[in-house]
């Protein structure tokens, strides 16, 4: 968990300035932002009481391929999905425009290269409406998967395979055992983020420290340096390794 803190940080104030908006107003998206930075919050919070592993996540992709889902679920379903996200004063039919504009603006940025898979795989006994086809496309830059989930090792195949495809061949074996035959639907996303630092280490300041690989293991690694003065926030409620950061 130490780990992925620091790159939360340091990106979302980034991801925020990147904010072009097309469709939507400017604001309205940085308010999509600041919704899925609490998502995302709220996120790391869940994983972290989970795991003690260190673990890297994009909330952003997550909250896409959530956010697809919820554009396609109706009733208490829906509201959920709604609530989790944070989206819930929102109306229901700007939110994929929104999540749109969010994309656009992130991908004008050619320094940022974030490639994601959200696939929203669906079992081949379903009709998916040539609607929601779209809507997850173009508003989500997602894709609606059909497998037969009856041949699950088939279903695995091409699960995996269209998730690296679309993460550039970064994201392998996103799924890493068969999934169960009696799947219906499932959420799949993958992504590969790759940016500069808004402010650059030097690389001659990086020396080796050590790495907390997990609760018992530990590695020396190289580790960058930099010193200066840097907005931190701290949630006191919460029990973040932020000391370390
Ligand atoms: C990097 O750090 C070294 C040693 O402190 C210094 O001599 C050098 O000028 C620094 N380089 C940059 C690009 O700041």
């Amino acid at each position: 968990m130490v780990n992925q803190i620091p790159l939360f940080l340091a990106c979302f104030p980034l991801l925020a300035m990147q904010l072009v908006a097309q469709d939507a107003s400017l604001a309205d998206v940085q308010d999509l932002s600041t919704r899925n930075a609490d998502f995302a919050t709220r996120l790391y919070h869940a994983i972290a009481r989970s795991t003690d592993a260190n673990v890297l996540v994009s909330p952003i992709t997550v909250s896409l391929g959530l956010a697809a889902l919820m554009s396609g679920a109706d009733g208490a379903t829906r509201e959920q999905l709604s609530e989790a996200l944070s989206l819930m004063s929102l109306d229901i039919q700007t939110i994929p425009g929104l999540f749109e504009s969010l994309q656009v603006s992130l991908n004008q940025n050619g320094e940022v290269g974030l490639k994601q898979a959200v696939g929203v795989v669906v079992d081949q006994k379903f009709t998916v409406s040539e609607d929601y086809d779209g809507l997850v496309q173009n508003k989500y830059g997602g894709k609606v998967v059909r497998v037969d989930f009856s041949s699950p090792e088939a279903a695995r195949t091409t699960i995996n395979t269209f998730t690296q495809s679309n993460t550039g061949e970064q994201v392998k074996d996103v799924l890493s055992a068969s999934p169960d035959a009696a799947t219906k639907v499932m959420l799949v996303t993958g992504a590969f983020f790759q940016a500069p630092f808004a402010l650059a280490f030097n690389a001659t300041l990086t020396q080796d420290e050590r790495f907390y690989v997990d609760k018992y293991h530990i590695a020396m690694v190289p580790m960058m340096f930099r010193s200066d003065k840097y907005h931190l926030a701290y949630d006191p409620t919460k029990k973040w390794p932020l000391e370390t950061a």
